[in-house]
């Protein structure tokens, strides 16, 4: 054992923290730099996950636009990268900045009392969103909540944790990334500087070492976010190696959520008596078998089927306008309309805006990529609009209704 070695054994625990401390891979310069990157990833995380959430749920001030047609597919797509890039930024600044938990004292004033508590929610949060959205995308829930309501409100905690915490270290991260701070360290405690070891002359220094760090960390994010965004954007489809879905791969060439059967709608779907009711606030009501659907004029458009949990895939479909359909039954301009489904639950019907109805890509699809529909993909019919979430692209559709 080296010199070295035996006298660092023989430090005290308070001196090997503070050693720890001057660390340059444990300075507030790198601490901030990991800062601001998680800053961004979570930013854009958090906006591209109101969006959706607003989607899905929308409040009075907000209508989801019809176009540009993939504007969801770019939001969500952005919303799942961001998260996973996340991961080793996330883990790289809990390491880093460990040893501050061990300082003494512990709490040095009142807002020092708050702004550490803060970081309660602030890590919690934090690792719970990047846990609960990873699991989430792999269709695993291994928490005892209902997923998009945990993962809604834990955001706000944690970006409101997070707008705190930036609060307290934004004049600490402007000092630290100042030219002039870069060769130093964090501040040293003096029991560091007093007792730190002679400097090791073939050891490299600080701006190399923390350098080091950070492009391992930033390769470990691009890496990850490299192996996943295939799922989608198609000209990174071969890489996808760590994608939980291909949205190549699956029944018609792209995935299913939720089968016929999981979905206890077959014995429907699959009825001779089949009949899509159009009714509501429309002076003309009527049924239609699907062979009236398909005698229909058909329509074509190329739009993307875009999933909360992050893949994609543009697909052509055809079928009947839904505009056709509400001429035919002397709907006006301007109306909401419910589609409701066979199936049950939460996705057993979906709200479409006035704005969508107009579309003439609003479609009630009978076929993809030119073959019928399969029962999983939503025969006979389902809904394909431009710009909605997959799960309101609703499948096996029974009734179309018209609100005023
Ligand atoms: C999810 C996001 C973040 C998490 C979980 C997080 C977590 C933490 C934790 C636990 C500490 C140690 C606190 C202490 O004991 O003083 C810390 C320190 C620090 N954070 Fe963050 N942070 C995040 C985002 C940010 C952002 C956006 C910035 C940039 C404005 C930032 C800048 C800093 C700085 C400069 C320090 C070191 C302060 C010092 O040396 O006194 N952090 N962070």
């Amino acid at each position: 054992m080296s010199d070295l070695s035996v006298r660092r054994m023989a430090d005290g625990f308070a001196t090997r923290r503070d050693e720890t401390l001057a660390d340059p891979r444990h300075s507030t310069r790198t601490a901030a730099i990991l800062g601001i990157s998680l800053g961004v990833c979570f930013s854009v995380c958090f906006l591209t996950g109101l969006y959706s959430h607003f989607a899905q749920h929308p409040p009075g001030w907000f209508t989801l636009p019809a176009s540009p047609t993939g504007l969801y597919r770019v939001t969500q797509g952005l919303h799942v990268a961001t998260g996973i890039a996340a991961v080793p930024l996330l883990l790289a600044k809990l390491w880093s900045v460990y040893p501050r938990f061990f300082q003494w004292p512990v709490v040095q004033s009142l807002p020092h009392l708050l702004e550490r508590l803060s970081l309660v929610p602030l890590v919690a949060g934090a690792l719970f969103m990047l846990f609960s959205g990873v699991a989430n995308i792999d269709l695993w829930y291994p928490l005892p909540l209902f997923f998009p309501t945990g993962h809604y409100w834990v955001a706000w905690l944690t970006m409101g944790a997070m707008a705190t915490h930036i609060g307290a270290k934004l004049a600490t991260t402007r000092q630290a990334l100042r030219p002039s701070a870069a060769p130093t360290s964090a501040p040293v405690p003096a029991s560091a500087s007093a007792s730190r070891l002679p400097p090791d002359p073939g050891a490299p220094d600080d701006a190399i070492v923390r350098r080091r760090f950070l492009t391992m960390v930033g390769g470990a994010s691009a890496l990850l976010t490299v192996v996943t965004i295939g799922q989608t954007v198609e000209p990174l489809r071969g890489l996808a190696l760590l994608a939980p879905r291909r949205p190549d791969t699956g029944d018609s060439g792209f995935p299913v959520n939720n089968t016929a059967a999981e979905a206890h709608v077959l014995e429907k779907i699959m009825d001779p008596a089949y009949r899509l009711r159009v009714d509501g606030a429309v002076p003309a009501p009527f049924e239609l078998t699907l062979a009236d659907l398909q005698a229909r004029t058909q329509h074509e458009a190329e739009l993307p089927i875009a999933c909360v949990e992050g893949w994609s895939a543009s697909r052509v479909w055809r079928g009947v306008r839904l505009r056709d359909l509400l001429d035919a039954a002397g709907a006006p301009t301007g109306v909401h309309v419910t589609v409701h489904s066979f199936e049950d639950g939460l996705y057993a019907k979906s709200e479409i805006n006035p704005g969508q109805v107009e579309h003439p890509d609003t479609l009630l699809a009978l076929a993809v990529n030119g073959a019928a529909l399969s029962p999983d993909h939503g025969y006979p019919v389902r809904l394909i609009a431009p710009n909605r979430p997959g799960v309101m692209q609703t499948k096996w559709l029974s009734r179309i209704e018209v609100h005023a």
